[in-house]
């Protein structure tokens, strides 16, 4: 592994959408980095090491923390907010057009910002309205429904980015036929597609398909969440194991989870791990000094076995309608 050091925020390339507006191509993840002073210092840290990008979202129920790190670095002048992209996404409880705009409201009040870079919609699926229960279950035991469809969400989103709130507007866990969907309506292009990624979910054929279409990917559990607590199988940490990827990490002298992110990089695709481990986030961003061979990115995307860590297959979700997932060769 190579020693540690900060990276230039410059030297980290940025990913250009359909909008114009610029990304930095590596985020740091925060769905579950406990609000307890870790989250606070990893995001303090990040920015540190040279992270311009967060990737939130409501239902983490950790935004405040996140906030706080932001803004004192502004008020300690280490950043402007203009030089950070701050990423948020939409929840399941509040796609009524109407009520697009209280999620965005309240996702600004907790980061404590007066603005989103990029908002999403975090699934495809609609639960029944809360606003304090993200996973709202029945007598039953199983998620109680929603009847709002995503088209309305995204009106939600448009009607947020013409008020200012957001600048640019995307989805995640859409499958192909609801992307496709979405295009039909939309009256703003979606910016990036946020889907699980890594060398067993490749999504070769998903970022195709958005690349096509001027959206980019976005990869989220690019290390295949080896901490989850959702995940809790005893291989979780496969991929850092992974005998491929172990052999590119000793011939370039960098880490397994240092190949896994250079992978989705290096292909043109966003990344976003996430670490409360101040060394391991300046070690998740230090990317940009060496180059796998188009051979490797090659072997590398051949290891997929549509291996997913994060289906959300929680009471009852995978029988809502808009579930994405539903069927495993689903792109
Ligand atoms: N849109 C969605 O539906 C969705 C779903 C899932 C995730 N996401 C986003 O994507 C982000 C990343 O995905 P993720 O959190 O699921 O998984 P991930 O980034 O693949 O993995 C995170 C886990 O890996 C560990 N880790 C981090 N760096 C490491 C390294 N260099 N070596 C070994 N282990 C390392 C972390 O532990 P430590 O913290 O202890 O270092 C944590 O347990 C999320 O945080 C979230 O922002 C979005």
């Amino acid at each position: 592994m190579s020693d540690q050091k900060m990276v230039n925020p410059k030297e980290v390339p940025s990913v250009t959408f359909n909008n114009g507006q610029t990304i930095p191509i590596v985020g740091l993840g925060t769905w579950q980095s406990p609000p307890d002073g870790s989250l606070y210092k990893a995001v303090s840290g990040a920015i540190d090491a040279g992270y311009r990008h967060i990737d939130c979202a409501y239902a983490y129920g950790n935004e405040e923390e996140v906030g706080k790190a932001i803004n004192d670095a502004i008020s300690a002048g280490k950043i402007k907010r203009e030089d950070l992209f701050v990423v948020s996404k939409l929840w399941l409880t509040f796609f009524r057009r109407d009520r697009v705009k209280l999620c965005v409201n309240k996702i600004l009040t907790k980061l404590n910002i007066s603005y989103l870079d990029l908002c999403l919609v975090h699934w495809p699926m609609s639960f029944g309205e809360s606003d304090t229960d993200n996973l709202p279950v029945g007598p039953d035991g199983k998620v109680v429904p929603g009847d709002i469809d995503y088209l309305e969400a995204w009106q939600g989103l448009e009607d947020c980015v013409n008020d200012g709130l957001v600048k640019s507007i995307g989805i995640s866990n859409f499958n192909t036929k609801q992307i496709e969907r979405l295009l039909g309506a939309a009256k703003i292009k979606p910016v990036t597609n946020q889907v699980e990624s890594h060398p067993y979910l490749a999504q070769v054929q998903l970022k195709k398909f958005c690349e096509e279409r001027g959206i980019t990917l976005t990869a989220y559990s690019p290390l295949g969440n080896p901490g989850s607590q959702v995940n809790t199988g005893s291989d979780k940490d496969r991929l850092l194991k992974d005998s491929v990827v172990n052999r590119l990490a000793e011939k370039y002298n960098k880490s397994a989870a240092q190949i896994l992110l250079k992978f989705q990089a290096q292909r043109g695709v966003i990344v976003i791990p996430k670490s409360v481990s101040i060394e391991r986030i300046r070690s998740n961003i230090e990317l940009f000094d060496f180059e796998l061979a188009a051979e490797e990115i090659t072997e590398l995307e051949a290891l997929n076995r549509n291996y997913r860590t994060c289906g959300f297959d929680e009471v009852g979700v995978p029988n809502l309608p808009n579930y994405p997932f539903k069927d495993p060769n689903e792109v």
